[in-house]
């Protein structure tokens, strides 16, 4: 049979999810799965999310869950952006933002993500230019963000915040775990800034991305779209268990992130030791690095055929830039001894 190919370009998670996710499923009574969950009967919508309400000390009524972090950030757009409104997103994001908001025919306006020595950073004072030149309906914001990397620290995130007016802000958060474990300021800022939607998925940190669960907390005045995200009869009652099982498995996860940390750090130098690349510090699970013009082809093809994909960037501004996912510490090794070798062999052309 022919060898899988390794495949690190699309963020996913390859240490696996913990052990306890495997057993809660073999655990499971699935005749159960014959009847809808019961969990509205103690007015909650899930057992989920009235373990993570807990778990970040709010009221369940203001967490929510969705089909991936995806389902929640479409839901929402949806939801708060008509027709010929702006919706302001980063200048470099994940392509899925632009899509939605043509769903529903809205008005795309970007603000700044500015290259620095060592990594991309949030612009403040452009952002809120933005927001005042272009009054838009909802403000899109990653952090940390795909495919750059680089995160928003709470200080700037707060005093963004502070300047966005009406607009409905969506923070997503899919990345963060990976080098923020705190969860104390979601709170915090849930109770302060009542249009934010905070989304937060178990596909990343959790390794969970084939189960699809999303989660989200929501300010108080979105009771709209806590009306439009309900689900009257309930959630997936089998995900659900894997997700708590994962929510219960802190030692594994942060065992994994230190090893991700360390592999991140290994690429960040390892890179930048190259003629030409320049690697930016990532806070996820994922590093970009711009490749010498030219090569581009070449490479792609020579880590193809040594059975490792990664990502080649193909958008504006971010052309000679190629994203890579971190796999296990042996796969990384592994892709950066290959690029080594091409490197050796295609600078002696
Ligand atoms: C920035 C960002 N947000 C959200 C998601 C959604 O992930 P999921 O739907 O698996 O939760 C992704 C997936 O790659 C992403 O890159």
């Amino acid at each position: 049979m022919k060898k899988q190919p390794i495949y690190l370009d699309r963020n996913e998670n390859h240490f696996g999810p913990a052990p306890a996710c495997f057993k809660a499923l073999q655990k499971k009574n699935f005749f159960k799965l014959s009847a809808y969950s019961r969990d509205f009967a103690r007015g909650v919508k899930s057992r989920l999310s009235e373990r993570i309400a807990h778990d970040f000390g709010m009221d369940e009524k203001q967490v929510l869950l969705g089909y991936g972090g995806e389902d929640i950030l479409k839901q929402a757009v949806h939801c708060y952006l008509k027709e010929g409104q702006k919706i302001l997103i980063p200048q470099f994001s994940w392509w899925y933002y632009k899509a939605i908001a043509d769903e529903v025919g809205g008005i795309k306006a970007e603000y700044p993500i500015t290259e620095g020595d060592f990594s991309f950073y949030y612009d403040i004072d452009g952002m809120k230019d933005a927001v005042k030149k272009h009054n838009p309906a909802v403000i899109l914001i990653s952090t940390p963000n795909n495919p750059t990397g680089n995160a928003m620290g709470f200080g700037a995130l707060h005093d963004f915040l502070s300047h966005t007016g009406d607009a409905i802000v969506i923070l997503d958060e899919a990345y963060t775990m990976f080098f923020n474990t705190d969860r104390s300021y979601v709170k915090a800022l849930i109770d302060e800034f009542p249009n934010l939607l905070i989304i937060r998925t178990f596909s990343k940190y959790y390794a969970l991305a084939g189960v699809r669960i999303g989660f989200g907390f929501m300010g108080k005045n979105l009771s709209t779209f806590s009306k439009f995200s309900a689900r009257y009869l309930g959630y997936n009652r089998l995900t659900e268990r894997i997700a708590l099982a994962a929510l219960d498995s802190d030692d594994y996860y942060n065992d994994m992130r230190i090893k991700m940390v360390s592999d991140l750090d290994m690429f960040f130098k390892s890179f930048n030791q190259l003629p030409g690349f320049k690697a930016y510090r990532s806070e996820a699970n994922f590093i970009l690095v711009k490749i010498p013009e030219g090569i581009k082809d070449a490479m792609n093809a020579y880590l193809k055929e040594r059975g490792y994909i990664i990502k080649f960037m193909n958008e504006d501004g971010l052309d000679q830039h190629v994203r890579i996912s971190l796999g296990t510490q042996e796969e990384n090794h592994m892709l950066m001894n290959l690029v080594n070798e091409f490197v050796a062999q295609h600078s002696g052309k």
